[in-house]
């Protein structure tokens, strides 16, 4: 099923939101034929499951677990509380929401400020403090916020418009950058890096965007099954396997 050779990722255990649909879909589609278990999560238990389904009929480890991961309480509850939080080797934050196509800074409402800011960066969040301790004791772990060249300093990003989303993945950058320096640029054994995927073809991206969900999983993947080596670049923002500017 698996369209690239990955390292084998048996007696790994990889946790990734937004993974009833998208581009987090194809990641756990494929980390699972890697053969990791994948704990996947959507915004209900009922997508959740259906995805989670949809793998486990092909042999797949893939457990479906349903939850807002706006909300802090329900995340440090079923996450923080699950049994395969403690060991995850992989965290992959893919969850995300667009914000309304007519949100300007000065238009956009508080409860849309709320909206994509809670999902987009407080979720990331959310997951973060977690699954990463675990990763943290164990000295080792992989961390992927799914961010978006939209919320660039440079090149595309910040250019005006859609402004809660364009934020909130600036705010998923910043988190990215400081959380590595506080876990010691990966020489504690923990990586911390943020993707850009480029305009995909889902439910987000719409149907006529150019890449298709596996191409746009391909970094992240790659992040994900990375060996920890003592040159190993982290704390960055990466777009098809390149280091790019934030
Ligand atoms: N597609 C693009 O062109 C593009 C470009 C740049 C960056 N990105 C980023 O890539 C990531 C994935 O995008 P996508 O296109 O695959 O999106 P998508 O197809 O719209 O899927 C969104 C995913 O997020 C989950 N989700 C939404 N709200 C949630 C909540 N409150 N709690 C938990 N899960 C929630 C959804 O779960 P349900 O299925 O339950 O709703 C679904 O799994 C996002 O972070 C996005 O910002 C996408």
């Amino acid at each position: 099923m698996t369209s690239k050779s990955w390292p084998d990722m048996t007696d790994k255990v990889v946790w990734i939101t937004g993974g009833s649909r998208g581009i987090g879909f194809a990641a756990a589609t494929e980390l699972a034929t890697a053969g990791a278990t994948v704990v996947l999560l959507g915004s209900t238990e009922e997508s959740a499951q259906n995805a989670a389904e949809s793998l486990v009929s092909k042999g797949l480890d893939v457990i479906g677990l349903g939850l807002n991961i706006a909300d802090s309480a329900a995340v440090a509850d079923k996450v923080g509380n699950h049994p395969l939080a403690a060991g995850a080797d992989v965290l992959i934050n893919c969850a995300g929401v667009m914000s309304d196509k007519m949100a300007k800074t000065l238009r956009a409402t508080t409860v849309e400020w709320d909206r994509v800011m809670g999902i987009n960066f407080n979720g990331t969040l959310n997951m973060i403090q977690a699954i990463t301790p675990g990763m943290v004791d164990r000295r080792s772990g992989r961390v992927i916020n799914v961010s978006a060249c939209l919320g660039r300093f440079s090149g595309p990003g910040l250019a005006g418009g859609l402004a809660p989303y364009r934020i909130s993945k600036t705010a998923v950058n910043a988190l990215t950058k400081n959380l590595a320096a506080e876990l010691g640029s990966g020489k504690r054994g923990v990586l911390v890096d943020a993707m850009c995927p480029n305009h995909t073809s889902t439910d987000m991206g719409g149907p006529d965007a150019p890449r298709s969900p596996e191409q746009a999983a391909d970094t992240i993947i790659w992040l994900a099954t990375r060996e920890h080596e003592e040159e190993s670049q982290t704390g960055l923002l990466w777009e098809d396997r390149q280091i790019v500017p934030w």
